[in-house]
């Protein structure tokens, strides 16, 4: 099964800078060379590292690589150019348009509260994100996320600071936990909840939540305040066989993100005759230690370690400066392969929202000289990606050389262990 991806980068890596390629587009060799059976002419050896192209004089980067191009002469927005060299001057294997694939949620609309903000990423700011959407919110010591839920399931990973969760189930089993940076949760579609920021770290938490559907609106959820608001004071009153002056002081309208004293230390869920959840809606995801990889490392949770998280799954992968990841499943600099020749490359930045469709092939390399570090999140139960050297290996050799010209000595290094970075 083929699931998908939505890619967020956590720590920054830096560009490389590198001359624009010299003498591109050199020419194939003469036919009597290819491999016997070879039906198409060798793919280029235009040289395509990440060229960041620059006006010499003025150092601002130009639309230009090799013979291709020409400098700009109208306006130009300088910083989101060197934020994105691959689309000022796509690597000469890009063709055609498979939709945009990157989000920076410094272009999402923040909305504001006492104590904190929410800004999200939806398909309305990314056609191509059908399957997921995400949301990056802060909240202060104290503040809460107020009671709610919605109609999608969310997933969520603690960026900074600690919060404490709360949230009930349909048998009336409850549940309480805290968690800190790098732990992660997750509500079932339906399950009302709540977040408060913990006072583990003076600053409070800022916390990445991603949705199981493409069309998740953070404004859409449903809240405990909003829907008290608009039911009928008496009706309330019955139906807590409580006086009506109780609901005096009920809010107006929703409260969203509002500010009060932390929680307890590691407060328990209130004692409850029903018990609390069978599989709890948390995961110290921070105390799992990341399996090295050459080139990095890598931690996967999904609903094998983490129960409930039955339709999202996660993996946190740094790669070191230099290396490089080939997936045909999963997600720094990225190109997205749409089959039919089409492929389009990104550059994502520390917070970034990247997305690739099922199935597309993709592959992430480190373009910096700094780890780089981001999650993978797919819309699934378990965490599944193939890699391309593995299938490869695991291929008939001869069918292998078939497809790609390879040699004897180039297929006695591919791998048939599944190497997540290399
Ligand atoms: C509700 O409380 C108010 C104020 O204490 C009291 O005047 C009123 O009689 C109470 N109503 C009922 C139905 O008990
Ligand atoms: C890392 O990359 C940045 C940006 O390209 C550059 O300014 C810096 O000198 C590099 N540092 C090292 C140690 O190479």
């Amino acid at each position: 099964m083929f699931s998908r991806t939505l890619l967020i980068l956590l720590c920054s890596f830096a560009l490389a800078v590198v001359a624009a390629p010299a003498g591109s587009n050199s020419a194939s060799p003469a036919s009597s060379a290819l491999p016997e059976f070879q039906t198409t002419a060798p793919a280029s050896d235009a040289p395509n590292d990440q060229t960041f192209p620059q006006d010499e004089t003025s150092g601002t980067p130009e639309p230009i690589e090799g013979a291709l191009g020409a400098p700009l002469l109208g306006g130009q927005n300088i910083e989101l150019d060197r934020q994105n060299p691959d689309f000022l001057a796509p690597p000469t294997t890009d063709n055609g348009v498979v939709g945009s694939a990157k989000w920076s949620f410094s272009l999402s609309h923040n909305r504001m509260g006492t104590g904190g903000w929410s800004r999200q990423q939806n398909v309305a700011l990314m056609p191509i994100a059908t399957a997921m959407a995400s949301v990056n919110q802060r909240l202060e010591v104290g503040a809460v996320r107020e009671l709610h839920w919605h109609t999608t399931a969310e997933w969520g990973f603690v960026l900074a600071g600690g919060i404490s969760v709360t949230a009930i189930n349909s048998d009336g089993q409850n549940f309480e936990d805290t968690i800190n940076a790098g732990d992660i949760w997750y509500f079932p579609a339906g399950i009302p909840h709540s977040i408060q920021a913990t006072d583990a770290s003076p600053d409070g938490a800022e916390l990445l939540l991603v949705f199981d559907n493409g069309n998740f609106a953070a404004d859409s959820t449903f809240s405990l305040t909003d829907w008290m608001a608009h039911v009928p004071k008496e009706v309330l009153a019955k139906n807590f066989q409580i006086n009506v002056t109780a609901f005096d002081h009920i809010p107006a309208k929703e409260l969203f993100i509002f500010p009060t004293a932390p929680p307890p230390t590691d407060e328990k869920a209130v004692s409850n005759p029903q018990g609390t959840v069978p599989n709890p809606y948390t995961f110290k995801l921070s105390q799992v230690p990341a399996t090295k990889v050459a080139g990095g490392t890598v931690k996967v949770v999904d609903s094998r370690t983490f129960k409930v998280a039955t339709t999202i799954v996660g993996a946190i992968v740094t790669v070191e400066p230099g290396a490089m990841s080939y997936f045909l499943e999963g997600t720094g600099r990225a190109t997205i392969f749409a089959s039919s020749a089409t492929a389009e490359t990104f550059d994502y930045q520390a917070g970034d929202i990247g997305y690739v469709p099922p199935s597309f092939g993709h592959y992430v390399e480190n373009t910096g000289n700094t780890t780089l570090s981001f999650m993978e999140i797919f819309n699934a139960d378990i965490f599944e990606d193939i890699s391309l050297n593995q299938w490869l290996a695991l291929t008939p050799p001869e069918l292998v050389k078939a497809n790609l010209g390879f040699d004897d000595a180039t297929i006695a290094k591919l791998s048939k262990v599944k190497q997540l970075v290399i």
